[in-house]
């Protein structure tokens, strides 16, 4: 337990004698993912929380990734350490969005990005996770795919995925929708020798003059074996700095100083250690709910 501050051995005390598992995303404060048993993207949170001996769950990140857990999951302890941290992007569709949709496109299938209510996942067909949306979309057997919510990904996914149609909701995460390609074309001004590698939740405009396209764990690994030497990363900040630790060698850069997801920055040690403490704050899910959502998400890991 060398180098690591009283909070963080707590929390390793407790998470041995609890015999938890703690999941962390990739956004969350560094010391946070320190003291997880994995790292991970939303895709590998919700499988591995699954596969996992545990009963008892922790999942750092938003309260979504902690209902795909819990649904996924359902017979385990799934708790989240700060139960005020949602994803915008997820309160940007609502189930009465996905019916309307689905009234007016009745031959569609509805992919769902993993960045949504259970709810809203209980009206879908199928979900997807950023690492898991091409794969999706090409094994869907309808000539149309509802999308919702995340207009970025939905376009991306369009794009290379030429032989579907696509009916786009008008949802986006804050935090990356920010970022401008006025933002990534001074980055590239600044550092005209680095790679860039961004996240689908951005802008067309800012994925445009990427190298590199794909999900937090993707970028994590694209700039691990890359022969580039600079890197300009194009998602939330903590993945930078995870990478400027993790490769001194190389010089990582973030597109903007302002790449900042809020909610996962709410999920302190000092929130994980009363979350074990007190085993707070524990994801619960109307059962017949939960059921539905969980085909969606069965699907999405079976394809
Ligand atoms: P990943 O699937 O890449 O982990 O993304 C989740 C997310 O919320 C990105 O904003
Ligand atoms: Fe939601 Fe965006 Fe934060 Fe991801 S970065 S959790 S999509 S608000």
């Amino acid at each position: 337990m060398e180098n690591l501050n009283d909070i963080q051995k707590r929390i390793l005390e407790l998470k041995k004698q609890k015999n938890a598992l703690i999941l962390a995303h990739y956004y969350v404060p560094l010391e946070v993912q320190d003291v997880a048993d994995y790292v991970c993207d939303s895709y590998a949170m919700a499988t591995k929380a699954m596969q996992a001996p545990q009963d008892l769950i922790v999942i750092c990140g938003v309260r979504f990734m902690g209902e795909s857990a819990k649904i996924l999951s359902p017979h385990k302890k799934v708790l989240i350490p700060a139960i005020d941290a949602g994803c915008p992007m997820a309160d940007m569709v609502s189930v009465e969005d996905v019916l309307r949709l689905k009234a007016l496109h009745p031959d569609a299938a509805v992919m769902c990005y993993v960045n949504s209510s259970a709810a809203v996942k209980a009206v879908s067909d199928i979900c997807c996770t950023s690492s898991s949306a091409l794969r999706v979309a090409r094994s869907i057997d309808k000539d149309e795919i509802i999308f919702v919510p995340d207009i970025h990904l939905a376009e991306y996914v369009a794009e290379k995925v030429p032989e579907k149609k696509f009916i786009l909701h008008n949802g986006f995460c804050p935090t990356h929708h920010r970022v401008t390609e006025n933002d990534i074309l001074a980055a590239k001004k600044a550092h005209p020798e680095a790679a860039v590698a961004v996240h689908p939740e951005c802008r067309k405009e800012v994925i445009r003059h990427a190298d590199f396209v794909g999900s937090t764990a993707e970028i994590i690994d694209f700039a691990r074996k890359t022969d580039a030497p600079e890197i300009i990363i194009g998602t939330e900040m903590e993945i930078a700095a995870r990478l400027q630790r993790e490769l001194p060698h190389k010089k990582i850069y973030s597109v903007t100083s302002a790449f900042v997801c809020p909610n996962m920055k709410k999920v302190t040690l000092e929130a994980l250690l009363s979350c074990l403490e007190n085993e707070e704050f524990e994801i619960t899910l109307d059962e017949a709910e939960a059921a539905a959502a969980r085909e969606a998400l069965d699907r999405m890991v079976r394809c």
